[in-house]
């Protein structure tokens, strides 16, 4: 009888820390898409403003950025998408629990947490869900197109595509919003 309850246990354990450790691979292939999805429209936003000034890379955001995050999504068999609590595309706006998931962040960001660093992850129903908050780097062109004074011809094209934009008026540091991923599981 004793045994029973030590494989009882054991078996508790095992499968407890293999339940861990699935979290911790999807946790660190979460972070793996993150960096897939803004490298490949930070590489795509760079050259198009290289080659033709912030009115033309608000094209590779408007387009690329959703086709970018597809492809991504359709490689793992995921849902991998960016959204805010003050966004830009509609499409983008976040459900309750991803804006549960920003407002945290900013709560954490306030009492002195690395923005850079902030991160959430769990288990919603039958999906584990993953958030990484996206903060406005000093060295990256976010601004031009998200800043508090933006170039006239920058804002009239934003108006045009988002009449009702709500991504303006950051500052360096800000958080911006944040890539969300939905694995089913
Ligand atoms: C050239 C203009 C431009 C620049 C530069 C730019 N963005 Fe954007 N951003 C956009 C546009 C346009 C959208 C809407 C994309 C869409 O339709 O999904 C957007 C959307 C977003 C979203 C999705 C949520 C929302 O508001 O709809 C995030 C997050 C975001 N941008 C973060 C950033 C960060 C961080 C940087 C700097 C690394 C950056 N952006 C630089 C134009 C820009």
């Amino acid at each position: 009888m004793k045994n029973l309850y030590v494989c009882i246990l054991t078996g508790a354990l095992l499968s407890a820390s293999a339940w861990a450790d699935d979290n911790a691979a999807r946790v660190e292939a979460s972070r793996n898409a993150v960096k897939e999805l803004q490298g490949a429209l930070v590489t795509e936003l760079r050259a198009a403003m290289k080659a033709g000034g912030p009115v033309n890379a608000i094209e590779v955001c408007h387009k690329r950025a959703a086709e970018i995050a597809a492809g991504i999504s359709a490689k793992h068999g995921w849902k991998v998408g960016r959204t805010s609590l003050k966004y830009r595309n509609p499409g983008n706006a976040p459900d309750a629990w991803e804006k549960q998931v920003l407002q945290d962040f900013e709560k954490r960001k306030a009492a002195g947490e690395d923005a850079a660093k902030l991160e959430h992850h769990e288990i919603v129903g039958k999906e584990f869900r993953y958030m990484k908050a996206l903060p406005v780097p000093a060295d990256m062109p976010c601004l031009k197109c998200h800043g508090e004074q933006l170039d006239p011809a920058v804002q009239a094209r934003l108006k045009e595509l988002y009449p009702g934009d709500k991504a303006t008026g950051y500052k360096t540091g800000d958080l911006r919003g944040a890539v969300t991923i939905r694995q089913s599981l």
